[in-house]
C-alpha cells in the first residue's frame, strides 16, 4: 500500500519544528562538550564533541520526519537515504562557528531544505533556516513566502517578526579570513567600505549574518590567495544563507553570481560567500570583475 507523502509545506513545518526543539538540547549539550574528538569532518577540520553531538541529534530526528528523503551534514561524507525518494532533502551545518565554543561566543545551526537530491543547486531550496545561540536563542526561517524570526525556549518557537526584511540603510560589515590572504581587489573593497560601515565580525558565520539581517550591511568569507574557493561550504552554509538573504530582499554572491546559481559538483564543495544589501554586493562583483 503506497503511503502518500505529506504536502511540501507540511514537511517543511515538521523539519523546522524538529530543528527548533532539537536546538534547545544542542545548546544544553554544549556544556561539557568543548573538547575535540580524534576525527576530522569531510572538509578536513578537527571535530569538536559538540559538532558530533549536534549532528547525531539532528540526524536521528530529521531522518525520521515523514517526507524527508535524504539527510546530509557537513560533519559526514555520506548522504543518509531515509525515506520516500520523492521527498525533500535536508542539509545541515549542525554547529556553525564551533571554534567559538572555546571563547564562549555565539554559534549557530544552519538547515537547508531542497526539493532535489543532494548536492543540489541553491535554486532548488524550498526553505532554509538558522538558529542563533546568543543571549537569546532565536531562529530565522525563510520560505518562498518570506522570512520570519522566532524566539526559542523550552522547545517552543514563538514568533517575534513575521516579515523580516533587510534594513535599507546598511550599518555593519564583517570579512573573514586573514587580510594578508585577501586578493588585492578585496583589500581595496574593504578599505572603501570601512569608511562607510562599522566593523562587526565575531567569527561564527551565523552571528555575523544575523548582524547584517538586523542592521543591514555586508558579510563576506572571501576567496583567499591560498584557498580560491574560500572556506564555507555551498550546500550547508552558502546556499541556505544566500536563500535567506535573498528572501529578505538582500543579495548573495560567490563573487560573480548569486550563490543559488552556483553549479553543485560535489557535496562538500567550498565557495566564497558574500551576502548583504544589494548595493554592496553589486560593488563587490564590479570590484572582482576589474
Ligand atoms: P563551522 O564551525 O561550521 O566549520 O563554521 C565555521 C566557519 C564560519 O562559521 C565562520 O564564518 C568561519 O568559519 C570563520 O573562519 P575563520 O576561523 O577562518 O575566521
Ligand atoms: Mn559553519
Ligand atoms: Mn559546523
Amino acid at each position: 500500500m503506497s503511503t502518500t507523502l505529506p504536502s511540501e509545506p507540511e514537511i517543511i513545518e515538521a523539519v523546522m519544528n524538529t530543528v527548533a526543539y532539537t536546538a534547545t538540547e544542542v545548546r544544553q549539550g554544549l556544556i561539557g562538550r568543548r573538547g575535540t574528538v580524534d576525527a576530522e569532518n569531510p572538509s578536513g577540520e578537527t571535530q569538536l564533541e559538540a559538532d558530533v553531538w549536534a549532528d547525531r541529534l539532528l540526524r536521528e530526528r530529521l531522518s525520521n520526519v515523514d517526507g524527508v528523503a535524504e539527510y546530509a551534514s557537513e560533519e559526514s561524507d555520506r548522504i543518509l537515504e531515509c525515506g520516500d525518494s520523492a521527498g525533500l532533502s535536508v542539509a545541515t551545518d549542525p554547529l556553525d562557528g564551533s571554534s567559538n565554543l572555546q571563547s564562549n561566543n555565539t554559534m549557530g545551526t544552519i538547515v537547508g531544505v531542497y526539493d532535489e537530491p543532494l548536492p543540489a543547486r541553491g535554486t532548488r531550496l524550498v526553505a532554509a533556516a538558522y538558529v542563533l545561540y546568543g543571549p537569546i536563542v532565536t531562529m530565522m526561517i525563510a520560505t518562498d513566502e518570506g522570512v520570519s524570526e522566532y524566539e526559542l525556549g523550552g522547545g517552543e518557537r514563538s514568533l517575534i517578526e513575521d516579515d523580516v526584511t533587510l534594513p535599507d540603510e546598511p550599518v555593519v560589515y564583517g570579512v573573514g579570513g586573514r587580510a594578508q590572504h585577501w586578493p588585492a581587489a578585496i583589500v581595496d573593497y574593504v578599505r572603501e567600505i570601512e569608511t562607510e560601515l562599522k566593523l562587526r565580525y565575531g567569527g561564527a558565520m551565523i552571528g555575523d549574518v544575523n548582524q547584517v539581517m538586523t542592521y543591514g550591511g555586508l558579510f563576506a568569507y572571501p576567496t583567499l590567495e591560498p584557498h580560491p574557493e574560500g572556506k564555507l561550504r555551498l550546500q550547508f552554509e552558502g546556499n541556505p544563507i544566500g536563500y535567506i538573504l535573498e528572501q529578505a530582499g538582500g543579495a548573495s554572491s560567490n563573487g560573480h553570481r548569486s550563490l543559488l546559481e552556483v553549479e553543485p559538483t560535489e557535496l562538500h564543495q567550498r565557495t566564497p560567500v558574500y551576502i548583504g544589501n544589494e548595493e554592496y554586493i553589486e560593488r563587490l562583483e564590479a570590484a572582482l570583475a576589474d
